[in-house]
């Protein structure tokens, strides 16, 4: 099965009460061999309209901060822990994230990522490990499943307050660096 397949297989999903009141699946974009894959949280508003994650203005600054690494959305896999967008931009239920992380875990086995960075505390405690502190843990790189992954805060709690703005900038060379060190493709 390629991702192509597995987002058809997903089109269809209902396995949970979100899949009845979403617009569109968000099932993730870029490029399906990339190294580096960045897990966001689940879909907002407007990526529910548009089926694409990241579009709104935590996206905006997710696009500024790749740029910042001299990365954009063509070089890296961006997907979402839920795929279909929880009412009123609440975190996801347990039973959902529990109905849906199936798909995430197929989308890493076929993107076969070195790096993956969580963005935000949801996708690190789905990811990283349950108990993960992101004010402590941010910027540390933890090896899961022969996987180096590290959490980031998320754009939108960055939009929130402006003041973890240096701490994420440093997190961000922190991940050029491993980049440089463990990826042969991503800055060619
Ligand atoms: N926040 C997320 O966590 N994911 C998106 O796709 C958009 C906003």
């Amino acid at each position: 099965m390629d991702i192509n397949e597995l987002k058809n297989a997903c089109e269809g999903c209902k396995d949970c009460p979100l899949g009845l009141t979403r617009t569109n699946l968000v099932f993730g974009v870029g490029d399906p061999n990339a190294e580096l894959m960045l897990i966001g949280e689940g879909p907002g508003e407007q990526e529910d309209l548009q089926g694409e994650p990241f579009v709104g203005a935590a996206g905006k600054l997710l696009d500024d901060m790749l740029e910042m690494i001299y990365l954009d959305r063509s070089k890296v896999y961006i997907a979402n822990i839920v795929k279909c967008r929880p009412p009123h931009n609440r975190d996801p239920l347990e039973l959902e994230k529990n109905a849906c992380i199936h798909w995430l875990r197929e989308q890493i086995k076929l993107v076969s990522p070195k790096l993956i960075v969580c963005l935000g505390r949801i996708s690190a405690t789905a990811l990283i490990k349950e108990d993960f502190k992101i004010t402590r843990e941010h910027g540390q790189w933890f090896e899961v499943g022969g996987i180096k992954m590290m959490a980031i805060y998320h754009p939108a709690a960055l939009l929130r307050d402006p003041s973890k703005r240096p701490e994420t900038f440093v997190d961000l060379k922190t991940l050029q660096r491993t980049i440089k060190e463990t990826c042969l493709n991503t800055y060619r």
